[in-house]
Protein backbone atom coordinates (compact mmCIF):
# COMPACT_ATOMS: atom_id res chain seq x y z
CA UNK A 1 0.00 0.00 0.00
CA UNK A 2 1.43 3.47 -1.20
CA UNK A 3 1.77 6.95 1.16
CA UNK A 4 -1.07 7.96 -0.28
CA UNK A 5 -3.21 4.48 1.11
CA UNK A 6 -3.21 3.21 -2.13
CA UNK A 7 -2.35 0.03 -3.48
CA UNK A 8 0.57 0.95 -5.96
CA UNK A 9 3.93 0.43 -4.45
CA UNK A 10 5.08 2.75 -1.84
CA UNK A 11 7.93 5.17 -2.30
CA UNK A 12 11.16 3.62 -0.68
CA UNK A 13 11.97 4.93 2.73
CA UNK A 14 14.60 7.92 2.50
CA UNK A 15 16.41 7.65 5.39
CA UNK A 16 18.96 10.24 4.33
CA UNK A 17 16.35 13.19 4.48
CA UNK A 18 16.03 12.56 8.16
CA UNK A 19 18.74 13.67 10.84
CA UNK A 20 18.66 13.92 14.29
CA UNK A 21 20.65 16.09 16.15
CA UNK A 22 19.86 15.34 19.99
CA UNK A 23 21.20 14.16 22.86
CA UNK A 24 23.40 11.07 22.00
CA UNK A 25 23.57 7.95 24.52
CA UNK A 26 26.06 6.98 26.28
CA UNK A 27 25.46 3.30 27.75
CA UNK A 28 27.47 2.26 30.29
CA UNK A 29 29.61 -0.89 30.17
CA UNK A 30 27.41 -2.97 31.57
CA UNK A 31 24.64 -2.12 29.48
CA UNK A 32 26.24 -2.22 25.87
CA UNK A 33 25.75 -5.55 25.13
CA UNK A 34 22.24 -6.00 26.75
CA UNK A 35 19.48 -6.55 23.74
CA UNK A 36 18.45 -3.30 23.15
CA UNK A 37 14.68 -2.32 22.31
CA UNK A 38 13.33 0.77 20.94
CA UNK A 39 9.52 2.64 21.87
CA UNK A 40 7.73 4.46 19.34
CA UNK A 41 5.62 7.12 20.47
CA UNK A 42 6.39 6.70 24.44
CA UNK A 43 3.67 9.57 25.52
CA UNK A 44 4.92 10.31 28.81
CA UNK A 45 6.91 7.60 29.92
CA UNK A 46 5.17 5.09 31.66
CA UNK A 47 5.47 2.34 29.81
CA UNK A 48 9.01 2.82 29.69
CA UNK A 49 9.69 2.77 33.23
CA UNK A 50 7.38 0.31 34.26
CA UNK A 51 8.74 -2.05 31.39
CA UNK A 52 13.24 -1.50 32.08
CA UNK A 53 12.10 -1.63 35.66
CA UNK A 54 10.44 -5.19 34.92
CA UNK A 55 13.32 -5.96 32.33
CA UNK A 56 16.56 -5.05 33.92
CA UNK A 57 18.01 -7.62 31.15
CA UNK A 58 17.47 -5.81 28.33
CA UNK A 59 18.00 -1.58 27.58
CA UNK A 60 14.94 0.35 26.30
CA UNK A 61 15.17 3.45 24.64
CA UNK A 62 11.60 5.55 24.37
CA UNK A 63 11.32 8.15 21.93
CA UNK A 64 8.24 10.57 21.73
CA UNK A 65 8.63 13.81 19.56
CA UNK A 66 6.28 16.25 21.31
CA UNK A 67 8.44 18.01 23.46
CA UNK A 68 6.29 18.28 26.52
CA UNK A 69 5.83 14.68 26.85
CA UNK A 70 9.50 13.20 26.50
CA UNK A 71 10.01 15.93 29.16
CA UNK A 72 7.60 15.14 31.43
CA UNK A 73 8.83 11.41 30.43
CA UNK A 74 12.39 12.89 32.18
CA UNK A 75 11.15 14.01 34.93
CA UNK A 76 9.94 11.03 35.86
CA UNK A 77 12.95 9.19 35.08
CA UNK A 78 14.78 11.13 37.46
CA UNK A 79 12.96 9.43 40.41
CA UNK A 80 14.38 5.93 39.10
CA UNK A 81 17.84 6.48 39.10
CA UNK A 82 18.21 3.09 39.36
CA UNK A 83 17.21 2.53 35.80
CA UNK A 84 20.47 2.63 34.14
CA UNK A 85 18.94 0.50 31.36
CA UNK A 86 16.34 3.45 30.12
CA UNK A 87 16.76 6.44 28.40
CA UNK A 88 13.71 8.67 27.34
CA UNK A 89 14.64 11.33 24.17
CA UNK A 90 12.45 13.84 22.49
CA UNK A 91 12.85 12.39 18.83
CA UNK A 92 11.39 11.65 15.84
CA UNK A 93 11.38 7.88 15.46
CA UNK A 94 11.97 8.42 11.53
CA UNK A 95 14.72 10.52 12.31
CA UNK A 96 16.45 8.40 15.60
CA UNK A 97 16.01 5.19 12.99
CA UNK A 98 17.33 6.58 9.73
CA UNK A 99 20.72 8.27 11.90
CA UNK A 100 21.50 6.59 15.48
CA UNK A 101 20.15 3.00 14.97
CA UNK A 102 22.34 0.11 13.19
CA UNK A 103 21.36 -2.39 10.86
CA UNK A 104 20.05 -5.37 12.58
CA UNK A 105 20.57 -4.07 16.15
CA UNK A 106 17.15 -4.01 17.98
CA UNK A 107 15.63 -6.81 19.14
CA UNK A 108 11.85 -5.46 20.10
CA UNK A 109 10.31 -2.13 18.70
CA UNK A 110 6.97 -1.45 20.67
CA UNK A 111 4.23 0.51 19.54
CA UNK A 112 1.52 1.09 21.87
CA UNK A 113 -1.54 2.84 20.74
CA UNK A 114 -0.23 4.95 17.83
CA UNK A 115 -2.27 7.59 16.49
CA UNK A 116 -4.68 6.40 14.44
CA UNK A 117 -3.63 9.14 11.56
CA UNK A 118 -6.75 7.55 9.35
CA UNK A 119 -5.96 10.34 6.09
CA UNK A 120 -2.54 10.17 6.45
CA UNK A 121 -0.99 6.56 5.93
CA UNK A 122 2.46 8.23 5.39
CA UNK A 123 1.99 9.02 8.91
CA UNK A 124 1.12 5.06 9.94
CA UNK A 125 4.00 2.90 10.60
CA UNK A 126 3.13 -0.69 9.02
CA UNK A 127 1.86 1.19 5.72
CA UNK A 128 4.07 4.07 5.48
CA UNK A 129 7.63 3.69 3.83
CA UNK A 130 9.50 3.90 7.32
CA UNK A 131 8.52 0.25 8.03
CA UNK A 132 11.36 -0.17 5.92
CA UNK A 133 13.58 1.33 7.71
CA UNK A 134 12.02 -0.17 11.02
CA UNK A 135 12.95 -3.91 9.09
CA UNK A 136 16.10 -2.47 8.52
CA UNK A 137 16.92 -2.02 11.84
CA UNK A 138 15.26 -5.64 13.51
CA UNK A 139 17.71 -8.14 14.07
CA UNK A 140 16.65 -11.29 12.84
CA UNK A 141 14.11 -12.91 15.47
CA UNK A 142 13.24 -9.64 16.62
CA UNK A 143 9.53 -8.53 16.69
CA UNK A 144 7.31 -5.51 16.68
CA UNK A 145 4.85 -4.95 19.00
CA UNK A 146 1.74 -3.43 18.37
CA UNK A 147 -1.43 -2.69 20.28
CA UNK A 148 -4.34 -0.26 19.57
CA UNK A 149 -7.61 0.10 19.77
CA UNK A 150 -8.55 0.45 16.70
CA UNK A 151 -9.39 -2.57 14.57
CA UNK A 152 -8.92 -1.31 11.32
CA UNK A 153 -5.26 -0.10 11.95
CA UNK A 154 -4.54 -3.34 13.30
CA UNK A 155 -5.98 -5.44 10.78
CA UNK A 156 -4.42 -3.07 8.18
CA UNK A 157 -1.06 -4.08 9.85
CA UNK A 158 -1.55 -7.88 9.66
CA UNK A 159 -1.94 -7.06 6.16
CA UNK A 160 0.76 -5.34 5.72
CA UNK A 161 2.87 -7.99 7.28
CA UNK A 162 1.18 -10.65 5.53
CA UNK A 163 2.07 -9.06 2.54
CA UNK A 164 6.05 -8.95 3.32
CA UNK A 165 5.66 -13.15 2.95
CA UNK A 166 7.41 -15.31 4.36
CA UNK A 167 10.37 -13.60 6.27
CA UNK A 168 7.59 -12.40 8.80
CA UNK A 169 4.96 -13.78 10.81
CA UNK A 170 1.99 -13.35 13.26
CA UNK A 171 3.35 -14.76 15.84
CA UNK A 172 0.72 -13.47 18.85
CA UNK A 173 -2.72 -11.40 18.65
CA UNK A 174 -4.73 -10.89 21.37
CA UNK A 175 -7.51 -9.14 22.50
CA UNK A 176 -6.82 -7.32 25.94
CA UNK A 177 -10.75 -6.39 27.67
CA UNK A 178 -10.95 -8.56 29.99
CA UNK A 179 -7.53 -10.68 30.16
CA UNK A 180 -6.84 -11.83 33.59
CA UNK A 181 -4.09 -10.64 35.51
CA UNK A 182 -2.80 -7.80 32.34
CA UNK A 183 -2.27 -4.25 34.00
CA UNK A 184 -2.53 -1.26 31.67
CA UNK A 185 0.51 -0.37 30.28
CA UNK A 186 0.00 3.22 29.31
CA UNK A 187 -2.40 5.87 29.57
CA UNK A 188 -3.49 5.75 26.23
CA UNK A 189 -4.60 1.50 27.09
CA UNK A 190 -5.98 2.30 30.65
CA UNK A 191 -8.25 5.17 29.07
CA UNK A 192 -9.46 2.37 26.61
CA UNK A 193 -9.84 -0.35 28.78
CA UNK A 194 -11.67 2.03 31.56
CA UNK A 195 -13.97 2.98 28.99
CA UNK A 196 -14.65 -1.09 27.81
CA UNK A 197 -12.94 -0.74 24.61
CA UNK A 198 -11.12 -4.22 22.86
CA UNK A 199 -7.72 -2.86 22.55
CA UNK A 200 -6.16 -5.36 20.36
CA UNK A 201 -1.94 -6.55 20.66
CA UNK A 202 -0.38 -8.15 17.89
CA UNK A 203 3.86 -9.30 17.35
CA UNK A 204 5.13 -9.71 14.43
CA UNK A 205 8.52 -11.51 14.10
CA UNK A 206 11.05 -10.76 11.29
CA UNK A 207 12.15 -14.58 10.89
C1 LIG B 1 -1.76 8.24 21.22
S1 LIG B 1 -0.23 8.65 21.93
C2 LIG B 1 0.19 7.16 22.82
C3 LIG B 1 1.21 7.40 23.90
C4 LIG B 1 1.61 6.14 24.71
N1 LIG B 1 2.24 5.16 23.84
C5 LIG B 1 0.41 5.54 25.39
O1 LIG B 1 0.01 4.42 25.00
O2 LIG B 1 -0.09 6.15 26.36
C6 LIG B 1 0.85 8.54 20.52
C7 LIG B 1 2.19 9.24 20.77
O3 LIG B 1 3.06 8.99 19.68
C8 LIG B 1 3.85 10.16 19.47
N2 LIG B 1 4.37 10.08 18.10
C9 LIG B 1 3.65 10.09 16.94
N3 LIG B 1 4.46 9.96 15.88
C10 LIG B 1 5.74 9.87 16.37
C11 LIG B 1 7.00 9.74 15.75
N4 LIG B 1 7.16 9.69 14.43
N5 LIG B 1 8.11 9.64 16.57
C12 LIG B 1 7.97 9.72 17.91
N6 LIG B 1 6.78 9.86 18.54
C13 LIG B 1 5.68 9.93 17.79
C14 LIG B 1 2.86 11.29 19.71
O4 LIG B 1 3.51 12.50 20.00
C15 LIG B 1 2.06 10.74 20.88
O5 LIG B 1 2.62 11.14 22.11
Amino acid sequence: MGDDGSTKNPRPFRAEFWRYVGEKIEWRERERTLPLEVEIGGGVGWFAIQHARACPEIRLISLERTREKSDKGRRRLDHHPELTNLRILNADARAYFSSELEPESVSRVWILYPNPNPKNASERFFVSSFFERIQAVLAPGGEVVLATNIREYFEEACTAVERLGADWELVNKIELQGLKNHSPRSHFEKKYLERGEICYEGRFRKR
